[in-house]
């Protein structure tokens, strides 16, 4: 039986007040932060970059999850490491040597993440398992929060069958909510981001929300 860890998205947060709602999150339950990076160019939408990310740093006590949506990634791997980012995840439709960037970011110390978008197959980290330590299954076309869940539980099942015993974590993005969440963990997953399914009603000031969200999920 796999531990399920719920990663609150910091994109459903409230953009002037970082700090405290990731303190706010984790007092409530949060076993990871996702900060997700987005560049108006691989995304239609834009968040932040390594300075913000490097300001989120001190706040967070437990593993702080990046997921970046931007291309290229690879001159901004060293960026991200020195901004203090514990796991970083790349997508594989970003650039054509995705071998290469999960290989740098271990080399600059961190976890290496692949993301999938809904259109790319299971097939595509055939060869990528030995070494990537998480793979980011989204469940919806990157670049907005709270978009309708897209059913992936196919490739998920199946990513679980060819990680075998590697020590490799399911990360489902995008749409989880109590009524999908049993769904994608059923299939395999293990890290499940919610954004405005942890935020929705709550704030900084009224924070029994956000973990009366996470324990519904
Ligand atoms: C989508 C982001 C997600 C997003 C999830 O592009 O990668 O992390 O914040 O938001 P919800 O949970 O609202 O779908
Ligand atoms: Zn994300």
């Amino acid at each position: 039986d796999r531990k399920i860890k719920i990663a609150p998205s910091i994109l459903s947060a409230d953009f002037a007040n970082f700090g405290a709602e990731i303190r706010a999150i984790e007092a409530e339950g949060a076993d990871w932060v996702h900060v997700d990076v987005m560049d108006g160019h691989f995304v239609p939408n834009l968040t932040f970059g390594p300075m913000a990310v490097k300001a989120f740093r001190p706040y967070v006590k437990t593993v702080m999850d990046v997921h970046l949506m931007i291309a290229p990634v690879d001159p901004y791997i060293d960026a991200y490491a020195d901004a203090g980012a514990d796991v970083l995840t790349a997508h594989i439709e970003a650039g054509p040597h995705i071998h290469r960037t999960l290989q740098a970011i271990r080399g600059a110390g961190m976890k290496a993440g692949v993301a999938l978008n809904p259109g790319t197959p299971a097939e595509s980290v055939a060869h990528l398992l030995d070494l990537t330590d998480l793979i980011c299954v989204m469940t919806v076309n990157p670049g907005f929060g709270g978009q309708k869940f897209i059913d992936m539980t196919a490739k998920i099942a199946r990513l679980r069958q060819m990680i075998g015993d590697r020590p490799v974590h399911i990360e489902i993005d995008g749409g989880v909510d109590p009524k999908t969440a049993p769904l994608v963990a059923q299939a395999g997953a293990d890290v499940l981001v919610a954004g405005s399914a942890v935020f929705r009603g709550g704030s900084v000031d009224n924070p029994g929300v956000y973990g009366q969200n996470i324990a519904e999920i």
